[in-house]
């Protein structure tokens, strides 16, 4: 986040010049306006189906401890159907019957590895044998081939990478992995036999002057709030290195994962090559970080996917993530290369239409009100998150990164006239994590008392929420995900496990009461055969579940875990043609 003047200006600075423009928009009163450009180019909308085959691997990258349990070597297809000239789109005739299967053969660098079958517009993960490769550091090229059964038609896909590395030297302290069944991070220490942990992460983009630097009791405090990750952004001059350094030791002590910040020289490649050398021995680095709002101060094109680029051979055992801010400028130039995409739409206390702070009005075109071309409310945040998704859909990248949301942990100044409320942070937070984020870092600690405790809230659910977050009708066991949004502004999320458990997470977008019925919501999803019950209240945002309603105050939200059952005969029949559950358990 950011857009302080005084930061905006220290940045530009260092660019060398007085940069006028956030987002590609004139900003200061009585400049002339000109369109920003930059637009995400939609996809040209076709009249005959399209079919788009995608592999990719399951996780980025494997490792030789993928040989010992084989249950993640799988290649990830997808056979999309669509009526869009999304990227690798070849005309498809649709074949009579609707339940034809696609046969596909899979490579790496040419070479036959696997193959399988998957359902048209539907997705597959096709076993293979890891050891037929061996550990390299260059990618392998992945590529496949697909003929559909009932006719004579062939499809081929965009090449990807398999990643396949050797084990990490001593160099190397810890391993994130991106499983690609579910947008998740897998982490563990380097050098043992701890099994990968799935991680969601919760946390703060947190101030390290002046709070965390030489203070071991924050840090202490933050680990009993459940705080799993703690980002910390140096920002330059940071004389102290020493204490820099006693706070990584002292967070390594306390289980704590950091997320490393360089947004002040991630375009400096001798520096950030100093950074990633001294760091990543470290046990506890669970990710890097490198443009903050590149797309915000317009800075080069091309350099947050080159520092993704450098970092990577320097440590390819981590990904790397940044922050975009606008709502449309340059996305697929800001986000290639970078597995970890992060949005950060803050529209709580902004006047939309008008600057308070620069004092000119706020257009598609012109102005910066501190949420780019957001209307002010919880569904810029959403709507954020969904154009982002489309557009990974579009470039081909929805399975090779992962959106995280930066819910606003702070107010009361500049263009945000106040600071949002626990009901209000746990909203925003929900809304994200249903339109898909995997992963919530918000900006700022320190913070208020609220704040803390809604993250608190929501971190101490984390046990139980993870396997539904990170999960998917890919991952085992296999969890389908269904989102409902009402015509009244409620906002829904539906995750089914095969276990015989289903998440529902749900918020109350408006200020005023609303209540419905939990079957009503239901009936609009491929679960409407369901019946759901024995609730049991994960996430208190306020609202709660009376008899067959769900109720919610003003801005409320919750997240309960049900018991499944099937109510008669012919759910069973139809849960088992559908596919939705596998091995079904009842208790
Ligand atoms: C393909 O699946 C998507 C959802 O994944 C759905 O929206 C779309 O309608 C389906 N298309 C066809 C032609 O079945
Ligand atoms: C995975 O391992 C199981 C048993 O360990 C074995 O039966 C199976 O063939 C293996 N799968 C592949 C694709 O190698
Ligand atoms: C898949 O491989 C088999 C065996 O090499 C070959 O006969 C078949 O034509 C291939 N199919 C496609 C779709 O490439
Ligand atoms: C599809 O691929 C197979 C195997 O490579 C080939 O024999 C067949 O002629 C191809 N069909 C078309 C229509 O190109
Ligand atoms: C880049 O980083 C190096 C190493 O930290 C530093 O010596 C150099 O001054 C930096 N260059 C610029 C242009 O800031
Ligand atoms: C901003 O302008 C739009 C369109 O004129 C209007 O509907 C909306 O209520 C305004 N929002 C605020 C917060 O003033």
């Amino acid at each position: 986040m950011r857009i302080p003047l005084l930061l905006l200006l220290a940045h530009s600075v260092f660019a060398g010049e007085w940069k006028r423009k956030w987002c590609g928009k004139e900003y200061r009163a009585g400049q002339p306006i000109s369109p920003p450009g930059g637009h995400f180019p939609f996809p040209v909308t076709t009249t005959t189906p399209q079919l788009v085959l995608r592999c990719n691997a399951a996780l980025m990258p494997f490792l030789p401890d993928d040989l010992v349990d084989n249950s993640s070597s799988l290649i990830l297809v997808d056979a999309l159907v669509r009526y869009k000239e999304i990227a690798g789109a070849q005309p498809l005739i649709i074949p009579s019957s609707p339940d034809v299967e696609l046969f596909v053969n899979v490579s790496v660098d040419g070479m036959p590895l696997t193959s399988g079958t998957v359902s048209l517009n539907g997705s597959a993960a096709i076993p293979f044998s890891l050891s037929a490769i061996s550990p390299r550091s260059v990618p392998y090229s992945l590529g496949c081939t697909a003929t559909l059964s009932s006719s004579e038609q062939n499809f081929t896909s965009t090449p990807t990478k398999l990643v396949y590395l050797p084990s990490p030297p001593d160099s190397i302290g810890s391993i994130t992995k991106l499983d690609q069944r579910t947008g998740g991070l897998l982490a563990k220490r380097a050098f043992t036999q701890d099994p990968y942990e799935p991680i969601f992460p919760v946390g703060f983009y947190t101030q390290f002057g002046g709070y965390l630097e030489g203070n071991d009791g924050v840090l202490e405090v933050l680990k009993r709030q459940g705080i799993n990750v703690v980002r910390v952004h140096p920002i330059p001059p940071y004389d102290d290195l020493t204490a820099f350094n006693r706070m990584v030791d002292k967070m390594e002590e306390l289980g704590l994962w950091l997320m490393y910040d360089m947004r002040w020289s991630y375009m400096n490649s001798t520096s950030v090559t100093e950074q990633v050398i001294s760091l990543r021995d470290r046990t506890n680095l669970l990710l890097y970080y490198t443009a903050d709002e590149p797309d915000g101060s317009q800075d080069p094109l091309a350099a947050p996917a080159s520092a993704a680029t450098l970092i990577n051979s320097l440590d390819p055992y981590r990904p790397s993530s940044l922050v975009l801010n606008c709502q449309d400028y340059f996305f697929s130039d800001y986000a290639a290369g970078t597995p970890i995409l992060m949005q950060d739409a803050y529209p709580i206390g902004i006047n939309p239409n008008y600057s308070v702070v620069y004092d000119t009005p706020c257009t598609t075109e012109h102005g910066c009100c501190g949420c780019d071309n957001c209307v002010g409310k919880f569904e810029d945040i959403r709507n954020r998150m969904d154009d982002f998704a489309m557009r990974l859909e579009v470039l081909g990248w929805e399975r090779s990164k992962s959106i995280w949301t930066v819910p606003q942990g702070f107010g009361s100044a500049e263009f945000w006239s106040r600071t949002p409320t626990y009901t209000e942070f746990l909203v925003q937070m929900i809304v994200a994590v249903n339109a898909g984020a995997r992963g919530s870092i918000s900006w700022t600690d320190p913070t208020t008392p609220d704040i803390k405790a809604a993250t608190s809230q929501f971190t101490s659910a984390l046990p139980e929420l993870t396997p539904f977050l990170l999960s998917s009708p890919l991952s085992s066991p296999p969890v389908h995900f269904a989102r409902v949004i009402t015509p009244d502004r409620l906002d829904f999320g539906v995750w089914v496990s095969s276990r015989g458990e289903a998440l529902v997470m749900a918020a109350n977008l408006n200020y005023f009461p609303l209540n419905v019925v939990l079957d009503e919501v239901l009936s609009a999803t491929q679960f409407k055969w369901l019946g759901l019950v024995d609730p049991r209240l994960v996430v208190d945002g306020g609202a709660r579940i009376v008899g067959t309603r769900v109720t919610f105050g003003s801005v409320r939200s919750g997240a309960w875990i049900f018991r499944v059952i099937q109510s008669s005969w012919w759910t069973t029949l139809r849960m088992q043609l559908d596919g939705y559950i596998d091995i079904f358990t009842l208790n």
